[in-house]
């Protein structure tokens, strides 16, 4: 384990049960229907890379990067997008794949900006979920797992910038962003 790791929450045998099960609904709802994946970068990309593998359907997929992160551990509420999508999302069902819901201000956000485009349906996939820290109203359609109101990194998920690459959701030590 990291030495900045306080204790593992979701072990890396557990999260390829969950992309596993989160494929399999995907692969019922969409069966039949052309739609876009959309991967909110960077968190997203180790949990969108295993999931689309594990989806049997045609899809194509883009990335969006909207920022609300000064650099500490919570959402400043102001969201921007940095660099929108490649693919017109008009008439488009789109699922935007998202490594955690916190407060929903940014995907909020990011679906209000999908629907003034144009697009079809937009639904949400995410890894994990803190709704005890909701400010805005947002129930993900795909839900990896309910997690407590604590700092998690791995997997996707960073801690400025740092973190990404552990192949487990670990619980950050408040030694490392409390001081
Ligand atoms: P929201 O806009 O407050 O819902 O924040 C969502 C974004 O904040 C996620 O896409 C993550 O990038 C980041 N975030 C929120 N909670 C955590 C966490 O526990 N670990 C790492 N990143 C987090
Ligand atoms: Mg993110």
């Amino acid at each position: 384990m990291h030495k900045d790791v306080e204790s593992i929450l979701i072990s890396q045998e557990k999260l390829g049960k969950i992309v596993k099960s989160l494929a399999k609904q995907i692969e019922k709802d969409y069966n039949g229907k052309e739609f876009i994946m959309v991967g909110l970068l960077k968190g997203s990309i180790v949990f969108m890379a295993e999931l689309m593998t594990r989806i049997d359907l045609d899809f194509e997929i883009d990335f969006m990067v909207a920022s609300s992160y000064g650099g500490g551990t919570e959402s400043s509420g102001k969201v921007k997008i940095v660099k929108d999508l490649s693919i017109s999302p008009k008439d488009k069902d789109i699922l935007i794949v998202e490594d955690i819901v916190d407060s929903g201000n940014t995907l909020n956000f990011v679906i209000n900006h999908l629907v003034s485009e144009g697009a079809n349906s937009v639904k949400v996939c995410t890894l994990c979920d803190k709704p005890s820290r909701r400010k805005v109203p947002l129930t993900p359609d795909y839900c990896g797992a309910e997690i407590p109101d604590e700092f998690i990194v791995g997997f996707g998920l960073d801690y400025d910038e740092k973190y990404r690459n552990l192949p487990y959701v670990g619980i950050l030590k408040r030694s490392v962003y409390e001081s």
